[in-house]
């Protein structure tokens, strides 16, 4: 079996199962069997595969058709241009998500040194990026999962931020020691009726995506304990869902009258972010 054939196989049972992008996904899945890059393995198509490669690939295509993530197959998913070791007990971290961390960067470098929360980690991507990305930072890193703060405990370990990050097992913002510059926070936002029962996110803890009736559950008590949380002038960021960003200003602008509600849209132009300013 030549890599060419391979390719070609995997692709036809990826397309037999409806998986989207089955070429892309057939090749990620041949890549990460052989430790090519993506042009290595188009240099070496007619190639042979060795039984036990070719073994090992049919493996990752037939979890791939049972609707397995492909980062939860692969262990490991990029999020700003770093790799994070996922499965299933996390999210696998979204690229819209980078918009909340490229937000809370720009306002984090008024601080000489700014102390951050990220709320519901999950893997910990967001609030390790901030830490790196903001070498004076103190971020701590809440989630309620204690299977989150286990994978996130050893994304930090890889990072070497385990200083700078502190996990934190609990409910949003109640296990915070004390109030921050910024808090951001990527909480689940997916109505509970309308959560998929097939595909890949269906594969995604519950916990993580599950924002209640309207999707706004955990947002909404969040918002309501930010007061006391954040310091003079501090930040709010929050990622929402598609329809949800104008609820969120709408309430936080009640709960905070005299502060500064924006929201920002996402490369595609989905209202994603809601950022709250205290004067
Ligand atoms: C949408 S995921 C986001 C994960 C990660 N921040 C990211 O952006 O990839 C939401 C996370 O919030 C956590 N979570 C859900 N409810 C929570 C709560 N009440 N308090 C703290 N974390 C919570 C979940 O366990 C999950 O890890």
């Amino acid at each position: 079996m030549i890599v060419r054939q391979a390719l070609a196989n995997g692709r036809r049972l990826l397309e037999e199962y409806e998986i989207e992008d089955a070429p892309l996904e057939a090749e990620i899945l041949l890549r990460d069997v052989l430790k090519k890059t993506r042009v290595e393995l188009y240099l070496e198509l007619d190639h042979e595969l060795s039984p036990q490669q070719y073994y090992a690939y049919r493996i990752l295509v037939r979890r791939r058709c049972r609707d397995e993530p492909t980062a939860y197959i692969l262990g490991r998913r990029e999020f700003y241009g770093r790799d994070f070791l996922v499965d299933n007990r996390v999210l696998v971290p979204r690229p819209e998500t980078e918009l909340l961390v490229e937000k809370a960067i720009g306002l984090a470098r008024d601080y000489e040194t700014p102390l951050l929360a990220d709320v519901g980690t999950g893997c910990g991507a967001v609030a390790i990026i901030l830490a790196l990305e903001l070498p004076e930072s103190i971020v701590y890193a809440t989630d309620v999962s204690g299977d989150a703060i286990r994978v996130a405990r050893k994304n930090c370990q890889k990072y070497e931020v385990g200083l700078r990050v502190h996990l934190l097992r609990g409910d949003l913002l109640e296990i915070l020691p004390q109030s921050v510059d910024i808090i951001v926070a990527n909480l689940p936002y997916g109505c509970n009726a309308d959560l998929p029962s097939t595909g890949p996110v269906s594969a995604e803890p519950r916990l993580a995506i599950d924002g209640g009736v309207d999707g706004l559950e955990q947002i909404r008590q969040l918002c309501r304990q930010a007061g006391s949380k954040l310091r003079p002038h501090g930040h709010l960021l929050l990622e929402v869902g598609l329809g949800q960003a104008e609820a969120v200003a709408i309430l936080l602008h009640g709960l905070f009258p005299e502060a500064q509600t924006e929201i920002i849209p996402d490369l595609s132009g989905i209202d994603r972010v809601v950022s709250l300013s205290l004067f």
